[in-house]
């Protein structure tokens, strides 16, 4: 099983890989986890992306091909993965299928969680962060549930750094859904709503219960559906993500 997740930062990508994770035994490949663990180790790599992630901007496509080419050829991969946070532009997306099809692999489905702005704002400015094993939990959590670790808000959390975090998503990352969209693996997932009612949605659509585009039954799924422009250029850039 090989999964990607998809959406604007803030939008319940780690949340949902926590789950899938747990749900299916395979690893939860997390490019911006990666990269700030090798901030915390101090590594040359970590040096250069510090200031690149706290002012909320995406570290290089070479850098991240790379990293991600390494990750996807070790053997834990071999029973399926769980991508978050790449591809994050059109020659990262186009350098993956070059990579998945090297390695005789496809994607099962695409799971684009769909956050409003104003939402992703309000989630991020509260999110706290697990330093030990990344895991994020909502505000007023105290400790790590895995591993009872203090937990910490993100350096790009801090409101300088989002809203450039969502600029950059609308400019770059946005155009990625429309190579997936191509090869019809998208599943649209109005991403508000409880985490649990989020959660059996991802599922049914990886288990093929429903199809997209945009899932969900609540009046908030049926607002979005009419509300909520993909790209800038549909309108509404600063409200939608
Ligand atoms: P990355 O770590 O990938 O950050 P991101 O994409 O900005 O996404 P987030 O991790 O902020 O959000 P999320 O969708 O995982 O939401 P979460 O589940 O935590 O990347 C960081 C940086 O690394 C990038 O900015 C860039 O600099 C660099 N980078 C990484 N990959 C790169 C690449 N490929 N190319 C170039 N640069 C790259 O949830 C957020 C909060 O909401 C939490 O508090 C959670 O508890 C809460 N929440 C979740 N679901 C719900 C819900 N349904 N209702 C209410 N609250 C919820
Ligand atoms: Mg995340």
């Amino acid at each position: 099983m090989n999964l990607l997740l998809y959406g604007a930062p803030g939008s319940g990508k780690g949340t949902q890989a926590n789950m899938l994770r747990t749900h299916f035994g395979i690893p939860h490949i997390a490019t911006g986890d990666m990269l700030r663990a090798e901030i915390q180790a101090g590594t040359a790599l970590g040096r250069q992306a510090q200031p690149i992630l706290a002012a909320g901007q995406y570290v290089s496509d070479e850098i991240m091909i790379g990293i991600v080419r390494h990750r996807l050829g070790k053997p834990d991969c071999a029973p399926g993965f769980i991508m978050d946070g790449f591809p994050r532009t059109v020659p990262q997306a186009e350098a993956l299928d070059d990579l998945m099809h090297e390695l005789g692999k496809r994607f099962d489905r695409v799971i684009y969680l769909k956050v409003p702005v104003e939402e992703l704002l309000h989630r991020l400015s509260g999110r706290l962060v697990c330093p030990t094993c990344q895991r994020t939990y909502p505000p007023q959590t105290t400790a790590c549930a895995a591993d009872g670790s203090a937990l910490v808000q993100r350096e790009d959390d801090k409101p300088e750094a989002v809203r450039p975090r969502i600029e950059i998503y609308l400019d770059k990352t946005v155009p990625v859904l429309d190579h997936y969209r191509h090869e019809r693996l998208v599943s649209e997932i109005d991403g508000r709503g409880t985490i649990d009612e989020i959660s059996s949605q991802v599922l049914a659509a990886v288990n093929g219960k429903h199809s997209s585009p945009l899932m969900g039954k609540s009046p908030a799924a049926g607002r979005a559906q009419g509300a909520l422009p993909e790209k800038p250029g549909d309108g509404a850039k600063t409200k939608t993500a």
